[in-house]
């Protein structure tokens, strides 16, 4: 059984908290709202709790698990090493949508890690999520709340739609603000490296830690990574998603006419100001704004699946580096 507790997004009840709070400590599987999507958490330091999560979304032993941290002090605790670009980062841009890659501590179970020798950790800015760190007083382990190779859930209704019946609770505190996972920046190498693109952008980084590098999308797919997000297929929806020019309805309508012929049902995302129209097409219109886009993005594409749309149709995103994270999602759900 999954229960659900529907708490306050910005003051929390503290007694929703504890409740939550002592199913962890119980070794259970809590499902809470992070500021970029749902995550499925479990208490990080300790292996068998750490495995239920690995069950739950049926998730391959090989694929890290991002460890989240009330704050420096608790990141610390599992990073061997805590160097200078590390404190600079935490002071400008934690609690936030950034996730740091450093030398893992012993203390640090290897399923969690997948058997690597560094550790991604992040201090998420929710106000749920940190009380809940507050409450458990450790660190917490939790990957997005799905089941492998599924859409990423924003809202708690996403989360029970895939584990519902495998997890003992969910804390609803609404849609979360983001609605894409984190930037993972990776510390461990000489260059700092954008392992992830996500809501903290490149230049954000550099400005306070000067030149990065962004790990490309060719490299990601030549080589695998040791980590989910960049396996190809990661962030699939279930229905066949192909991504169209942006601002061209032409194209647009040929490729709906396309899916007709094999007579699926279409659903179409679009961001400008295209027009399309035909009976019987499920269409959403995406905010123009990056930011807007992005927090929308997969409620929608979860909406067009739960519409039963055997094949979506996306215009494409522009270029620049506030639409990375978002190019990058759609990009990997429609290899
Ligand atoms: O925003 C987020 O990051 C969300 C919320 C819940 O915090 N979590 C999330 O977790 O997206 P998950 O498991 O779906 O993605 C984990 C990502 C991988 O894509 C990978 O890039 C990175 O974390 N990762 C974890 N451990 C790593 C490691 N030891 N080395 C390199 N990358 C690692
Ligand atoms: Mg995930």
């Amino acid at each position: 059984m999954t229960a659900t507790l529907t708490v306050d997004p910005v003051h929390p009840e503290p007694e929703l908290i504890r409740v939550a709070a002592l199913i962890l400590k119980k070794g259970g599987l809590v499902a809470f709202p992070t500021e970029t999507v749902y995550g499925l958490g479990a208490l990080a330091l300790h292996e068998e709790t750490v495995r239920k999560i690995f069950a739950a979304k049926g998730r391959p032993a090989t694929n890290p698990l991002i460890v989240h941290v009330l704050d420096e002090a608790m990141a610390k605790t599992v990073c061997a090493t805590w160097p200078e670009q590390a404190r600079a980062i935490a002071e400008a841009l934690w609690p936030g949508p950034l996730t740091l890659i450093l030398p893992r501590r012993d203390i640090v179970p290897l399923v969690v890690t997948a058997g690597l020798a560094a550790v991604a950790v992040r201090s998420p800015a929710h106000p749920v999520a940190r009380a809940l760190l507050a409450e458990v007083a450790e660190p917490i382990a939790a990957p997005s709340a799905n089941l492998y190779t599924e859409i990423s859930p924003t809202r708690a209704e996403h989360v029970r739609k895939g584990l519902s019946g495998k997890i003992d609770l969910i804390l609803d505190g609404g849609p979360a603000g983001v609605g894409v996972e984190s930037t993972v920046l990776d510390l461990t190498g000489p260059v700092p490296t954008i392992l992830r693109p996500g809501a903290i952008v490149p230049s954000q980084i550099e400005r306070v830690i000067g030149r990065i590098a962004v790990v490309s999308e060719h490299v990601r797919d030549e080589h695998a990574r040791p980590s989910p997000g960049q396996s190809k297929k990661h962030y699939a929806p279930k229905a066949q998603l192909a991504i169209v020019a942006m601002g061209d309805a032409g194209l647009m309508q040929d490729r709906i006419l396309r899916v007709r012929k094999l007579r699926g049902r279409v659903g179409v995302l679009i961001h400008s100001n295209i027009a399309v129209g035909q009976d019987g097409l499920v269409l959403r219109r995406l905010p123009k704004d990056p930011k807007e886009y992005a927090a929308a993005l997969y409620d929608a594409l979860h909406d067009l699946e739960d519409a039963g749309c055997s094949h979506i149709l996306v215009e494409a995103v522009p270029p620049g580096e506030a639409w990375d994270a978002a190019r990058d999602r759609l990009k990997r759900a429609s290899a």
